[in-house]
């Protein structure tokens, strides 16, 4: 089985435990391997909302890269991924991806992404927002990277943050192509005369 690279960035934009999640979901996953990269407002926000330190971030991904290391192999098309996350994304991540204003490596990384037609997901999260974080997300959404607010569903009827977590990273997955088991797949109104397939 061919192993599938799969970058991670968590910028400083609340909402860390969306980044951590998708590292924990991916390295319990057989042929996935990680590729982090971490901007300096989200080891902010990482010490603001959690317990762990970049140490601890880092040690749940196969490789990590400094942010500030433009020349790093995932700033390279060369480089080949099987897709980039963006989890939490912050609008200033968003408006630098949607101008290429490729100034850290985790943008540069999402560039790169994009011009090589892979998948890009943004797990974008402010509130509320104004016309040029929408105009910003319609130009990402043109470019062909997937817009994913960090908007959780409630027909699960979750019942912890880590349910309304899984939620978003469980959607995420999904759009990776990744089978996991953080959530399943809603099955309302479906009927069949074969009770195995119901
Ligand atoms: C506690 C905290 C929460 C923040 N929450 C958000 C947020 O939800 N969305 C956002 O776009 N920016 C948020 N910010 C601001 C970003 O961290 C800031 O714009 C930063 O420059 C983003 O840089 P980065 O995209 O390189 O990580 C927050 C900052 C802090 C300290």
């Amino acid at each position: 089985m061919e192993t599938k690279k799969i970058v991670v960035g968590i910028s400083g934009a609340s909402g860390v435990v969306y980044g951590i999640r998708t590292l924990e979901a991916l390295s319990g996953m057989d042929g996935v391997e990680t590729h982090l990269v971490v901007t300096k407002a989200a080891e902010r926000t990482l010490s603001l909302e959690t317990d762990r330190d970049i140490d601890g971030l880092r040690k749940l991904a196969d490789f990590w890269y400094d942010v500030e290391d433009i020349g790093a192999s995932v700033a390279s098309g060369s480089f080949h991924r099987d897709g980039m996350v963006v989890a939490p994304c912050s609008m200033k991540t968003l408006s630098a991806l949607a101008h290429s204003y490729s100034d850290n490596l985790l943008i540069r990384a999402g560039d790169v992404t994009l011009k090589e037609r892979k998948p890009l997901l943004l797990v974008v999260r402010e509130t509320p927002i104004h016309l040029g974080h929408i105009r910003n997300m319609l130009q990402v959404t043109e470019m062909g990277a997937l817009v994913v607010p960090a908007s959780p569903g409630f027909y699960h009827r979750p019942k912890s943050i880590d349910d309304l977590v899984n939620s978003i990273v469980g959607r995420v997955l999904d759009l990776l192509g990744l089978k996991h088991t953080l959530t399943s797949p809603w099955v309302e109104g479906a009927r069949s005369y074969h009770e195995s397939e119901a």
